[in-house]
């Protein structure tokens, strides 16, 4: 036996140990070095033949070389052992995960006021139910306590739909009643109360039609956010602690809020709640109207068939545009359907 023979024993037992990719192969390849007819082992027993002069060398570098061989050997056994263990966590990519959504642009100023005014309200309780466009003047004047030939109908002017059409995802209410474009998010309170029961507390944002000619503050396609709280005992207290809370949250703690009764047909007593605060620029310091509000009208309440006198309730209803062009400095509604990317990126 020779160093040289060990030598290359080694460098086969390298080749081989790197190659191996499971543990069986680990196993076979192992015989074939450290078995009892293994390389290595017939080499050790050749010890016995060396002359005595050589023993001391050969063994010390027979021993170098088991070691080194041992050591190849475990190495490649921890590697195959966590493959195996990496096999059964399956692949390392997941199909089933949803594609990152990759956003190119920037949330449209519009949205990002949605965006806001949701969140503020979420923290209050309040949940999201999305309003029907394709409205019928059931649930968008009469149920909301606007009859027929009441003047409050004409404050809305509206794109009423062909007789005869029928919209199964949002019913009327009978055969007379027309479809038209929802003219007020209000109209979720109606289809929201007729589904589910007190306490209702919900916002709903969503969007308008009125024929209104275009100019700088009207557009015949708005959107607005509907609020609605229902339950007992629904003070007006209650309405202006919430409504306080939301104001101060959207302009910041200084800003002070005060109701004005107006009318509604759904509300008594209606109010507009105006605000004043001092860092918004031209607005600053004076007071300005920022949405309708009220108690919910019993008869309202009669209309979905909730008893007026076990329950209370309290409504707002704000332009979604109205509010984005206060807080982003706009004076112009028009620039929001532009979509001029010179306008959007100052907003992004
Ligand atoms: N729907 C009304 C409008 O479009 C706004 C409104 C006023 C909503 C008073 C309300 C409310 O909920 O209580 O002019």
């Amino acid at each position: 036996m020779l160093p040289e023979d060990l030598d290359h024993i080694l460098k086969e037992a390298q080749n081989g140990f790197a190659r191996v990719s499971s543990r069986p192969e680990w196993e076979v390849f192992k015989a074939t070095v450290m078995g009892p007819k293994g390389r290595l082992t017939v080499a050790s027993k050749g010890l016995a033949d060396v002359p005595k002069v050589e023993k001391p060398a050969i063994g010390k570098k027979l021993n170098e070389i088991k070691k080194a061989v041992e050591a190849c050997s475990d190495e490649a056994l921890k590697r195959v052992e966590s493959l195996a263990a990496l096999a059964t966590l399956g692949s390392a990519i997941d199909p089933t995960l949803p594609s990152p959504v990759i956003i190119t642009g920037s949330r449209h100023p519009i949205s990002q006021v949605f965006d806001r005014v949701v969140d503020i309200f979420a923290r209050a309780g309040f949940t999201v139910r999305l309003p029907t466009e394709l409205e019928t003047e059931w649930y968008c004047f009469d149920a909301l306590n606007s009859p027929a030939n009441h003047p409050s109908r004409d404050m809305q002017d509206t794109y009423y739909m062909p007789f005869g059409l029928s919209v199964g995802s949002a019913p009327a209410h009978d055969e007379k009643d027309r479809y038209l474009l929802g003219t007020q998010t209000s109209t979720a309170q109606i289809r929201t109360m007729l589904k589910e029961k007190p306490p209702v507390r919900i916002l709903a944002p969503g969007r308008c039609f009125r024929r209104d000619d275009a100019d700088a503050g009207h557009s015949s396609n708005f959107h607005q956010i509907e609020g609605l709280y229902v339950d007992r005992d629904v003070s007006l207290r209650d309405f202006k602690s919430c409504l306080d809370y939301f104001i101060r949250e959207l302009f910041g703690p200084q800003a002070k809020t005060r109701l004005r009764p107006s009318y509604f047909s759904f509300v008594e007593p209606g109010f507009e709640l105006d605000v004043m605060t001092p860092n918004l620029g031209r607005l600053s310091n004076r007071w300005f109207e920022l949405m309708g509000c009220g108690m919910v009208h019993p008869a309202v309440l009669e209309n979905v068939g909730i008893d007026p006198d076990g329950f209370s309730g309290y409504a707002f209803g704000m332009g979604v545009e109205r509010i984005a062009m206060i807080l982003q400095g706009v004076d112009d509604i028009r620039y929001y359907y532009q979509n001029d990317t010179r306008l959007l990126k100052q907003l992004a």
